[in-house]
């Protein structure tokens, strides 16, 4: 638009949009814009209806969004995704998007804390019903079926225990009958695991964690195995309101670009904690699947193309031993979440999965002296410095 003849108050309204010709940006610009104006009305009310049409309002999508929105599902091997403003997002637009009351839901017995706290909302105020099976029982989800059971929600390797669900045979159950499978692939990323490889109809993801992988942003995100499942829930998405903001699906598409790395140094990282903390006499028990010792060692090591970054460990002492564990340690942080480069500690039965009743607690092994670690990247021995001046 031409700005001759404008008085000041126009001026400084219509601002002059750069005309990018003949080169393209490397990095992915921020498009920080809430919406989208059009020269044709028909154009813009075909858009307004469409996942896959031209952008319309940030509510819907947005290029920085769509951008991310496109890398995950790629890296997952999806036809399309649905970014969020956090991994809760992700999570309740699939599941109220595609639950209603009278529906059934088969969910695995070990799930992270807010995935737990939200399924028992949907059963106390939705009238959805739920059953708890062990994540690596197809026979026990084919017992627990009924005609009305719509989803069965499975994450790739639990928080914070790291089970590893049997996705082939999980996932293969659910479709023999018709149900939709969900896996939170949050703890693996599609570096370690595709679930949709295996089988699985919606991948969801806290970005927050490894994808973004800076400690510097929330988000979330849900890929579709299916162009079909995925329009179905971006209509859903678009009334709920959880999508993401451009400057954290740009934080988040930054950080993607290290996640190889990463990812190796996690892992690396884990493999040296755990096998020197399964050594330590103050530890009982170290939970991480790369050990031998591990329930999933065998599946992860189909499975998994590296075991992870997570890990838990329980201290022979109980509660003061974890409570004096993580008030000693120097290096790495007391504080919630995962998957960035700094190590991170926490206490999950007061934290992360304080929702849980003590029953649910014992049902996920968690106990009152289990400690998390998130790895972070840090050099393995100053970690385990760390870590045995803390135990000490
Ligand atoms: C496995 C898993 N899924 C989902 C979430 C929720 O993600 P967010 O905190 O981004 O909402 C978390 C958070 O810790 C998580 O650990």
């Amino acid at each position: 638009m031409r700005s001759e003849g404008l008085r000041p108050e126009t001026r400084v309204v219509h601002v002059p949009q750069p005309a990018v010709e003949g080169s393209r940006p490397i990095a992915m610009p921020i498009y920080q814009t809430s919406g989208f104006a059009f020269d044709d009305p028909a154009v813009m009310a075909d858009a307004m209806g469409r996942s896959d049409g031209p952008f319309v309002y940030g509510r819907y999508t947005n290029p920085t969004v769509r951008s991310l929105e496109q890398a995950v599902a790629g890296l997952e091997g999806g036809a399309a995704a649905i970014a969020t403003g956090s991994g809760m997002g992700a999570i309740n637009t699939v599941l109220l998007g595609l639950l209603k009351p009278g529906d059934h839901l088969i969910a695995q017995t070990s799930l992270y804390g807010g995935t737990a706290a939200m399924i028992n909302d949907l059963v106390g105020r939705f009238g959805i019903a739920v059953t708890y099976v062990p994540e690596n029982d197809p026979a026990a989800l084919r017992a627990a079926a009924r005609p009305e059971t719509r989803l069965v929600y499975l994450e790739t390797i639990s928080n914070p225990m790291t089970l590893v669900a049997d996705l082939p045979g999980m996932c293969a159950a659910a479709r023999e009958l018709g149900i939709v499978s969900v896996v939170d692939n949050t703890f693996a990323t599609g570096l370690l695991c595709r679930p949709i490889e295996h089988g699985a109809d919606i991948v969801v993801h806290s970005t927050t964690k490894y994808l973004s992988g800076h400690t510097d942003v929330v988000g979330g995100i849900a890929v579709f195995a299916s162009a079909e499942l995925h329009e179905k829930v971006w209509h859903f998405a678009i009334e709920l309101g959880a999508s993401a903001d451009p400057f954290a699906a740009w934080l988040s598409l930054r950080g993607m670009q290290t996640l190889a790395l990463r990812m190796e140094r996690h892992c690396s990282n884990a493999r040296h904690l755990a096998g020197r903390l399964a050594a330590h006499p103050a530890v009982s028990a170290v939970h991480w699947p790369g050990l031998p010792s591990h329930p999933s060692h065998e599946l992860a090591g189909k499975l998994l193309s590296g075991f992870g970054g997570v890990l838990s460990f329980d201290l022979a002492g109980g509660r003061p031993a974890g409570e004096k564990f993580m008030s000693s340690v120097r290096l790495a942080l007391l504080a919630p979440s995962l998957g960035g480069v700094e190590t991170l500690v926490l206490h999950p039965a007061t934290t992360s999965h304080r929702s849980l009743s003590a029953d649910e607690l014992a049902r996920n092994g968690i106990g009152e002296g289990t400690v998390r670690v998130a790895v972070g990247i840090e050099h393995p021995e100053d970690l385990w410095a760390d870590l045995s001046g803390a135990l000490a």
